[in-house]
């Protein structure tokens, strides 16, 4: 198994019989949906599962998991996904695929958000790798952009990978890719809710409940402390990286 089948792993272990589990997008998230299904296979175990994006969708239908709408369920259990950015104040930056809005609305109604990675999603400030991708109502992008340039913040309009038309998102929305400003993540992030027309962003500041991170052996869990800037680190090790 690799890293991020093992932290996968270590999240479907942690589910129990009856959860409504959000499912989110994205490599990692994918391990995590097979390595539930392997538990609803192999263990009889019972759980509903929400999507965060078609793709995921697709896949848990695929994978023989009971899928079920937001509309129709009452509450969330737990929302499981990948991040592109991980701080140590737990912290995480989201938003490289389309189906950002519907993560946060997982990310925000579940009574937990676990976050699944390997190590390389660990940094020291959110914005370190990635930009901060800001979700924009179209008919606001000319204002959205003025009022971020007001703030002195840098923005690119998101382009198809191919560089040829405009990306858009799962919602119908455009993307500014911006360059924060050093300085408190959470603070900003605030900053960026407040200007008209953006929809959503992809800073997940003090939603995660906990961080599962795989390395090449092992994977190591971290719990926010209350107003601490580290999170608590506990190893998970079940002794088999073979996954048998
Ligand atoms: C999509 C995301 C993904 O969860 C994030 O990009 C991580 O993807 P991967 O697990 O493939 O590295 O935020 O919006």
């Amino acid at each position: 198994m690799n890293a991020k089948q093992l932290a996968a792993q270590a999240a479907a272990a942690l589910i129990s019989p009856g959860m409504c589990v959000g499912l989110g997008t994205g490599s990692t998230a994918d391990c995590f949906i097979d390595a539930l299904a392997r538990r609803v296979q192999h263990d009889n175990l019972t759980v509903t599962v929400v999507a965060s994006s078609v793709i995921s969708q697709i896949n848990a239908e695929q994978a023989r998991l009971t899928v079920t709408s937001l509309a129709a369920i009452d509450q969330l259990d737990v929302y499981v996904d990948g991040a592109d950015e991980i701080a140590p104040d737990l912290t995480v930056l989201k938003g490289r695929g389309q189906d950002l809005v519907q993560e946060k609305l997982l990310a925000k109604a579940a009574k937990e958000f676990w976050i699944i990675a390997d190590t390389s999603k660990h940094v020291s400030n959110i914005g370190q790798q990635h930009p901060v991708a800001v979700e924009i109502l179209p008919a606001a992008l000319k204002l959205a952009q003025q009022k971020l340039a007001q703030l002195d913040i840098q923005t690119t309009l998101r382009k198809q990978p191919d560089g040829g038309n405009v990306f858009i998102t799962a919602a119908g929305n455009l993307v500014l890719d911006v360059r924060l400003p050093s300085g408190d993540t959470g603070r900003w992030a605030r900053r960026l809710d407040a200007v008209p027309g953006v929809i959503e962003h992809g800073i997940f500041h003090h939603l995660v409940n906990r961080a599962l991170i795989g390395d090449d052996t092992k994977v190591t869990t971290f719990f926010p402390e209350n107003d601490a800037p580290e999170a608590f680190a506990m190893i998970y090790d079940d002794g088999d990286s073979d996954g048998d």
